[in-house]
């Protein structure tokens, strides 16, 4: 019989052997005549937060000391993480770790506060519960009207109506209402074991959809302060309290 060389590489994102690059194994024309998106409403939404959130910062910061558009883009992504716009993945884990175990949104707060992790997807530095996310209000009104149960994000919104009674910056962020969405995605398909969902979340793949959206805003930011011509940027003394 034929013997099969072993390969070094194994992938399932796309093919480019053929006559036309498959992504998944579905050709580009298809992609193209059914108008495939990847998560549209998230990447518009997520695109930009305006020059003051971290990432935007970094890269105004590196585009000032003159560097390349990718180094400017990678410094802003750097700043991705748990705090910023990297708590997706983290907050679709613990919503559906409490909801499925049944926690009251007051069992599942109080015991993130016993172990000392702030909950992935509340909390927000300029956003209050009287001056809400309008991107979160935009993402639930989408659900509502398209998906078929929205359960792990009316928990998440029943958290947030728990963590607003014990202070007013503790919203439901953009990452927590994609991360409780996605759980819904996800249960609502249809198209997925109950393990399979399991290792979906486990592995994490929503972090990346925030990263994605995200550069257009830096690759934005970066052209911005060139085309302004900025100079270097130097942080004003006065903004630092020097300290023994
Ligand atoms: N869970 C529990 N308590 C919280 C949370 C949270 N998620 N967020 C803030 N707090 C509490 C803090 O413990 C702190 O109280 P303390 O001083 O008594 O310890 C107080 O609220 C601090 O409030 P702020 O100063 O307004 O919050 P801060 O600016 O430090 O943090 C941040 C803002 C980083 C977003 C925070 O809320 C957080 O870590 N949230 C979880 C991570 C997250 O969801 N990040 C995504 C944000 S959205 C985005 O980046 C696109
Ligand atoms: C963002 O999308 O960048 C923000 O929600 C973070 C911020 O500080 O506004």
């Amino acid at each position: 019989g034929k013997v099969r060389a072993p390969t070094h590489i194994i992938s399932t994102i796309s093919d480019d052997r053929g006559e036309e690059p498959c992504y998944a194994g579905v050709p580009m024309s298809s992609i193209v005549e059914q108008g495939y998106g990847v998560g549209d409403i998230c990447i518009m939404l997520c695109a930009d937060h305006g020059p003051c959130v971290s990432g935007a910062h970094n890269t105004i910061v590196t585009a000032r000391a003159g560097k390349d558009l990718v180094s400017s883009l990678v410094s802003g992504l750097l700043t991705i993480g748990p705090r910023f716009g990297g708590a997706i993945d983290d907050a679709a884990r613990y919503f559906k770790d409490a909801y499925d175990k049944n926690l009251t949104p007051y069992e599942f707060v109080e015991s993130m506060k016993k172990k000392g992790i702030r909950v992935p997807g509340i909390g927000h530095r300029i956003k209050r519960g009287d001056n809400r996310d309008k991107r979160v209000e935009l993402l639930q009104l989408f659900a509502r009207t398209n998906f078929p149960s929205v359960k792990y994000m009316e928990y998440a919104v029943q958290v947030e109506t728990y963590t607003l009674s014990k202070a007013n910056n503790l919203v439901l962020n953009v990452d927590g209402a994609i991360g409780s969405l996605f759980l819904d995605l996800l249960a609502g398909s249809g198209m997925f074991t109950k393990q399979e969902i399991d290792e979906i979340v486990e592995i994490g793949y929503l972090n990346g959809l925030f990263v994605l959206a995200r550069s257009i805003g830096l690759i934005g930011h970066t052209f911005d302060q060139k085309r302004l011509k900025q100079p270097l940027y130097r942080h004003p003394w006065e903004d630092v309290l020097y300290t023994k």
